[in-house]
C-alpha cells in the first residue's frame, strides 16, 4: 500500500516546492561503515529541519566511489563532500547551504550536470 494517497501529498511531504538543493548522502557499506553514514543522516535529517532549509534529501544507495565515504553530493551545484561526519555535516549545512558558500577546503569535485564545463 502506497504511503500518499496522491501524488500531490507525496511532492508536499518531499518538500519540491520549496527546495533550492538536492542533497544526496551515501551512507556506505563501501565507501564507509554504514555506523558512521547513519550517524551523519541524522545530523542532516535534524539540522536540516531544524535550520529550515530549503532542501530535499535522499539516501543513495552508492554512487559507485566507493572508497572515501559518507559522500555527500549537493545539487545544483555538484558539489561533492567526502569523509562526512556530524560535525562537517553541520558546517556545509550551515556554510553551503545557509550562506551559499561551499566549504572549499572539504570539497572534492565540483561537477554540475548542466552542460557546463
Ligand atoms: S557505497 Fe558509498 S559510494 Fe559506493
Amino acid at each position: 500500500m502506497a504511503k500518499f494517497e496522491t501524488v500531490e501529498e507525496g511532492f508536499a511531504a518531499a518538500k519540491i516546492d520549496g527546495a533550492r538543493y538536492h542533497i544526496f548522502l551515501c551512507l556506505g557499506p563501501d565507501c564507509a561503515p554504514m555506523k558512521k553514514g547513519e550517524k551523519v543522516w541524522k545530523c542532516l535529517k535534524e539540522l536540516s529541519a531544524e535550520l529550515k532549509l530549503p532542501v530535499m534529501r535522499t539516501k543513495a544507495g552508492c554512487f559507485r566511489v566507493c572508497t572515501g565515504g559518507p559522500w555527500m553530493l549537493i545539487y545544483p551545484d555538484g558539489v561533492w563532500y567526502g569523509e562526512l561526519t556530524p560535525d562537517r555535516c553541520e558546517r556545509i549545512l550551515r556554510e553551503h547551504i545557509g550562506e551559499g558558500k561551499p566549504v572549499a577546503e572539504w570539497v572534492v569535485k565540483t561537477h554540475p550536470l548542466c552542460g557546463a564545463s
